[in-house]
């Protein structure tokens, strides 16, 4: 019988252990990947998460592996993304898997992101496999890794295989695992069908294609189906399996893994976590663990040329149809013009966001400061759920505001621990708990404000700790805080575009720096430009970026003309990202200074 011959696992890695290059080996072992296809690594499909290193879409790929008890078994490896961003996409695709490898560099140990991903893992009941990788390198120390997980994560991991991705050393003990340790997928051939949604993608010529697990029952072409959360009702036109290529079948039976395609114009209609049922005999109950994905993190985005404004709707659109967490509201400005407010699920989603528009369809950006959403209790008894610091009622009306906060974890050497904290201390952090994971290395609890880590929160763990530290969090929840709106006048003007909420604590420290920054970056004008921050009507802080003297070009005259031109073409360069705001040339950089004020 064929259930009993399946096995569904994905790869737990922290970024950079050895992901891709295991499954390539695996690949590469099972004979899934011809030599032609072999120069690439698999897993990663779209640029730019080559040129970053990460996994942002997830695939799986059906694997025939004939083991050494000369039985032919049929083995899936579900990928899953490695960044905190996108946690809930990875939780789905372990509920999608009976088993994990937990890949771990032999040099590094294990780090923050392995470990909330492995919890992701128990809590989905897995059997974790862990594979300790690298042990090539000259400073692979296996036996301190072996010790670090049982210690960290408390999993036995006395079996561990001792791997090297690289030089192929351990496929097939590690094949052999899988088959024998991981159980076969349970679940009813005769039950209703429940397919869990674990990712989508959309394909312009045959819409939204999702990649699911049977759970019960089975899917075939021409059946009429249900979302059980959007309550959605579409026919199947196609099911199939990636081997690595997709590849069309007459159905999709219980514990197997593939696609579905079934007419959907929109990927908001296919929610990741999502049970598809059978329309004409549903299943009574969906798959536990649905959650709508709610965005964390927004900011504006607007274009530099305001003829641009259609173009930039139609790429968010386009990006919308394949990314189901992309959120976004026209928006509009008085110092920007009309754009939109884009929700995302962290800072790294709307780095990729923001990329993809500049990058893919080619319209230069300017994008104010990340946000996150804050509860403001009015002193009329309402609340109100602020995105954009704009929107933020006046002072006399606010009884109470909260902010959310998340649980972090941090693991440095020990060398660290201090600069750990003190930076943590500086971003209003209330210390939670501290383990020594090995003589040498310690994870660091802390309770921080979402505001603060949007900040530069990341760039300043890494300096201060040589790149050392790994990092990851959970929201927890909100709580007050004593949080007041800053603005910033340009020229006696009010520039909504650089308004931001704080602290009181650090409203002037940050109000003086953002006026000293801002003074560095626009540059100078015809005329005096005074900036000033305000609380309210009260100015905290003042600079005033002097007149312009000469003419750039006054020294060129009687010159050679392709300097002239080249400067020309330099200044235009320049302005290409430069947005007048009232009377004053004001470059994008300003818009996101507030970052950098530490
Ligand atoms: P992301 O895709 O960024 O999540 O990384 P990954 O975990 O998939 O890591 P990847 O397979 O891209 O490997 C990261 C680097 O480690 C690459 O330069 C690999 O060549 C190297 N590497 C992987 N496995 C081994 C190994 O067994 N030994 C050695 N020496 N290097 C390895």
């Amino acid at each position: 019988q064929q259930q009993a011959m399946i096995r569904n696992f994905s790869i737990i890695a922290h970024i950079d252990h050895g992901k891709s290059t295991l499954a390539d080996r695996i690949l590469e072992y099972t004979g899934a990947l011809s030599n032609r296809e072999k120069q690439e690594q698999f897993l990663d499909s779209m640029d730019l998460e080559r040129e970053r290193g990460i996994t942002i879409k997830l695939q799986s790929v059906r694997l025939p592996y004939r083991a050494k008890d000369g039985k032919e078994y049929i083995l899936n490896l579900i990928d899953t993304p490695g960044h905190v961003d996108f946690s809930y996409e990875v939780s789905r695709s372990l509920a999608a898997c009976e088993g994990a490898l937990l890949v771990v560099d032999a040099s590094q140990g294990v780090e923050a992101q392995t470990l909330a991903n492995v919890y992701l893992a128990l809590d989905n009941d897995l059997e974790i496999l862990p594979v300790i990788n690298k042990v090539d390198l000259p400073s692979a120390e296996p036996e301190r890794v072996r010790e670090e997980i049982e210690e960290v994560i408390g999993l036995d991991a006395s079996e561990a295989v001792m791997a090297s991705a690289k030089a192929g050393i351990g496929t097939e003990e590690i094949l052999e695992k899988i088959v024998n340790e991981i159980p076969p997928p349970e679940g009813d051939p005769d039950s209703p069908l429940k397919a869990l949604i674990y990712d989508s993608i959309y394909d312009a010529y045959r819409g939204v294609i999702t990649y699911i697990r049977v759970v019960d029952g089975s899917i075939k072409k021409g059946m009429k189906i249900r979302m059980m959360a959007t309550g959605k009702e579409f026919e199947v036109t196609e099911v199939g399996v990636f081997a690595p290529g997709p590849i069309r079948r007459e159905e999709l039976t219980v514990g197997e893994v593939g696609f579905m395609v079934a007419s959907i114009k929109n990927v908001k209609d296919t929610r990741v976590g999502d049970t598809i049922t059978d329309a004409v005999h549903p299943a009574s109950e969906p798959l536990p663990g649905y959650q709508p994905i709610n965005p964390m993190v927004f900011s504006g985005m607007y274009p530099v040329n305001s003829a641009d404004y259609g173009d930039l709707r139609e790429a968010l659109e386009k990006l919308e149809l394949n990314d189901a967490s992309l959120r976004y509201e026209p928006e509009t400005s008085g110092a920007l013009g009309f754009g939109f407010r884009c929700g995302f699920l962290g800072l790294l989603h709307m780095e990729i966001i923001q990329e993809r528009i500049e990058r893919e369809f080619g319209i230069p950006l300017i994008t104010t400061a990340p946000s996150v959403i804050f509860h403001v209790y009015k002193t009329d008894g309402t609340r109100v759920e602020i995105e954009n610091p704009t929107h933020m009622p006046p002072q006399q009306e606010i009884e109470n505001v909260e902010e959310p906060y998340v649980q972090a974890a941090i693991m440095v050497p020990n060398d660290f621990v201090g600069a750990v904290m003190e930076l943590c201390q500086s971003k209003r952090g209330n210390y939670r708990d501290m383990q020594y994971l090995d003589a040498n290395r310690v994870n660091i609890v802390y309770d921080l404000p979402l505001a603060e880590i949007v900040y530069d929160f990341f760039d300043q763990l890494k300096s201060g700790t040589k790149g050392y530290a790994s990092f990851d969090y959970e929201l927890i929840g909100y709580k007050s805080s004593n949080l007041v709106k800053m603005d910033i006048l340009l020229n006696g003007e009010p520039v909504d575009a650089l308004s931001f909420i704080v602290h009181r604590d650090k409203a002037y420290h940050r109000g003086r720096a953002l006026v000293e920054k801002l003074k560095e970056l626009i540059p100078r004008q015809m005329f005096e430009v005074p900036v000033q921050a305000t609380i309210g009507n009260k100015v905290v802080a003042r600079e005033t970026i002097r007149a312009q003297r000469k003419n750039v070009l006054a020294k060129c005259y009687g010159g050679d003309i392709s300097r002239k031109r080249k400067l020309l073409e330099k200044q235009k360069e320049g302005k290409r990202r430069m947005k007048a705001v009232g009377n004053v040339e004001v470059p994008q950089e300003a818009f996101m200074a507030v970052l950098q004020m530490d």
